[in-house]
């Protein structure tokens, strides 16, 4: 697939949120949903489906051809109907985690999950009334039209805590050291890879959730979706 931007106005409204691992954008991104009636695609599940699918059949997620295949048949699998795919529980592993950073690093990979995000954001589906997509360079490559572009960040000893915190609620053990190294190895290679690296886009507005709770979060990002998007008042 050629590798060229989405120029096309944007028919639904489009809310693009990128960040880190663990930044608060997965939860923010569900949040803005439900309250603006928006679908919502969790594009790191792409990856992470592509990951899967990798090793169940017993491949690399390194290897080009591997990733390729993945990316392939979970595209097969969507397009085939199959909605629950991206819902696997499995998924959540920092295994998972770890091998989908992998694959994402692959370019043919990333062109063959380019269409299925945007057609998400042309076709959120019946009864929404736009596209909330959350991931690494929605704002920047998926949909650089997008209305608003939120890029959520905190401090990765915060992020951690975060991530120690849902793995032990799906009791998975792990310690705060292992979590904090595997979380700078994925931050390293999001934003230093060649291939769709993860960034700010020039006009994304910073969103640091640190030191705030869900609710604050949701507020600020509200605050700014209501300056951009004109229709409905949003309580
Ligand atoms: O958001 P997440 O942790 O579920 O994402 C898993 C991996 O997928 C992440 O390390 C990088 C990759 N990813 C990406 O490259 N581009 C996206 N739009 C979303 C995720």
């Amino acid at each position: 697939m050629a590798k060229k931007f989405h120029t096309a106005p944007m028919k639904y409204p489009t809310i693009a949120i990128d960040g880190p691992a663990a930044s608060g954008k997965g939860t923010l991104a569900r949040l803005i949903a439900q309250k603006l009636g928006y679908a919502h695609l969790d594009t790191g599940s792409l990856y992470r489906a592509v990951a899967f699918e990798v090793l169940e059949a017993g491949g690399t997620p390194s290897a080009t051809e591997d990733a390729v295949r993945g990316a392939e048949t979970l595209a097969q699998k969507i397009a085939g109907g199959d909605n629950n795919i991206l819902n696997n529980q499995k998924l959540r592993s920092d295994e998972i985690a770890q091998a989908a950073s992998v694959v994402a690093t692959i370019q043919p990979v990333r062109d063959r999950l380019v269409m299925l995000q945007r057609d998400f954001a042309q076709n959120p589906g019946k009864g929404f009334n736009g596209a909330v997509l959350d991931g690494r360079d929605i704002g920047t490559v998926i949909c650089p039209k997008a209305n608003v572009k939120l890029f959520v960040i905190a401090d990765i000893e915060v992020r951690a805590e975060r991530r120690m915190k849902e793995l032990q609620s799906k009791g998975i053990q792990a310690t705060t050291g292992t979590v904090l190294e595997d979380m700078r190895a994925r931050d390293a290679r999001d934003k230093e890879r060649k291939a769709s690296p993860l960034k700010p886009a020039e006009d994304a507005v910073m969103l640091d959730t640190s030191h705030l709770s869900e609710s604050e979060v949701l507020a600020k990002a509200l605050e700014i979706i209501r300056a951009k998007i004109p229709g409905p008042t949003i309580s």
